[in-house]
């Protein structure tokens, strides 16, 4: 009797960790070069452009929240079908899916039909975040591409405009907490916004009150500025704003912002809604270094949501193109 429980004991802990390691930290060493290919492209792109390393983070994000992190994001919509970039919150404001493109056609030459999709958006969004002067993780691989992307189904990423309630239920949905929410949405210290994410903050915001009374109002001003009204009253759809005041580097003044009701949308302000979350986020204006390892372990959790792994799905030869079989 007193073996059998030691027994159970170490029965029940090894089948708990091997679910939650299906995906392993250096699935792909010494195949196809995968990570470094991914990493070489990023560097490439980024070199032209900074702002697909913005690009390629939001992708990440955006491609976990819908069917888990699978790459449906990446496939192209077809006459039969409507796929998720051009739902609602994608569409006209995705960025980077071309160096997903080149990393893949590099990937595929080396090794035919073996590195995912959904594994080179992940290690590209860890390698745009280290590239814009700021740091890294292990990233677990092993996923598998889905079959399956639909617009209809981007409901499920938050909206600017979510309050902090609605934030945390958003996460929770997709098995994350609040504080890892508040840490995860400190990606918003690189990169830009369309004026027409958060407009409404700045003109007719509601009957009482024409803008945003949670908005620092020399922010606001310098907001009006760049984001005018035309003559119909409605604000320039093609308009970008910088996400801070150093949009390409990954610290984390996005929670000085936001401490100082400079949050660029109602999401990023609400953060200060709650004693907790206010909390979380003083913390980490001054704490740089703290931000950034919790940041690192929320990715890391964020890129596990309900992927498919094992003979589930498939590795797409194309990011674009569900694959074939005829
Ligand atoms: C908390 C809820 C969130 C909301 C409501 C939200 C919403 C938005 C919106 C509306 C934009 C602007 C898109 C545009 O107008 O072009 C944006 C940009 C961005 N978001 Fe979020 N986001 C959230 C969380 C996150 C998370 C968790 C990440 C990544 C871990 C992320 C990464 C980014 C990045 C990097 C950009 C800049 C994109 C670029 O420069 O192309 N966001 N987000
Ligand atoms: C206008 O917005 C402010 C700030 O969110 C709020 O306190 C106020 O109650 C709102 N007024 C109306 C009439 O909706």
């Amino acid at each position: 009797m007193e073996m059998v429980l030691p027994l159970v004991l170490v029965l029940v802990f090894s089948l708990t960790s091997q679910i939650e390691a299906e995906l392993q930290v250096g699935f792909y060493r010494d195949k196809c070069r995968a990570e470094s290919i991914v990493k070489d492209e990023v560097e490439k792109a980024f070199d032209r452009d900074r702002g697909i390393a913005p690009g390629l983070l939001r992708l990440h994000f955006h491609d976990c929240f819908v069917r888990g992190c699978d790459a449906s994001i990446l496939v192209d919509s077809t006459p039969m079908n409507v796929g998720e970039k051009d739902g609602p919150p994608n569409v006209n404001t995705l960025r980077g899916t071309e160096v997903i493109d080149s990393a893949k056609a590099r990937l595929e030459a080396e090794c035919k039909g073996v590195v995912s999709c959904a594994d080179t958006l992940a290690f590209a969004a860890r390698d745009a975040v280290e590239i814009s002067n700021g740091f890294g993780w292990s990233v677990p691989a092993g996923r598998r591409d889905g079959r399956v992307s639909l617009a209809s189904e981007t409901l499920d990423i938050p909206a600017p405009f979510l309050n902090l309630d609605q934030l945390t239920q958003s996460f929770a949905k997709k098995g994350l907490t609040q504080e890892e929410m508040v840490t995860l949405s400190g990606a918003h210290t690189i990169g830009h916004a369309h004026c027409t994410s958060f407009s409404n903050r700045l003109y007719d915001f509601n009957a009482s009150s024409s803008q945003d009374p949670s908005l620092n109002p020399l922010y606001a001003e310098d907001l009006k500025r760049q984001c005018p009204r035309g003559p119909q009253g409605t604000v320039d759809p093609n308009l970008v704003v910088d996400m801070n005041f150093s949009p390409a580097v990954m610290d984390s003044s996005y929670y000085t912002d936001v401490l100082h009701h400079r949050g660029l949308f109602t999401s990023d302000q609400a953060l200060t809604t709650s004693q907790a979350t206010a909390r979380q986020v003083t913390t980490y204006a001054v704490n740089r270094l703290l931000w950034e390892s919790e940041f690192a372990k929320a990715m890391v959790k964020m890129s596990q949501i309900e992927v498919l792994t094992g003979t589930d799905g498939e590795i797409r030869t194309n990011c674009r193109v569900i694959n074939n079989y005829n």
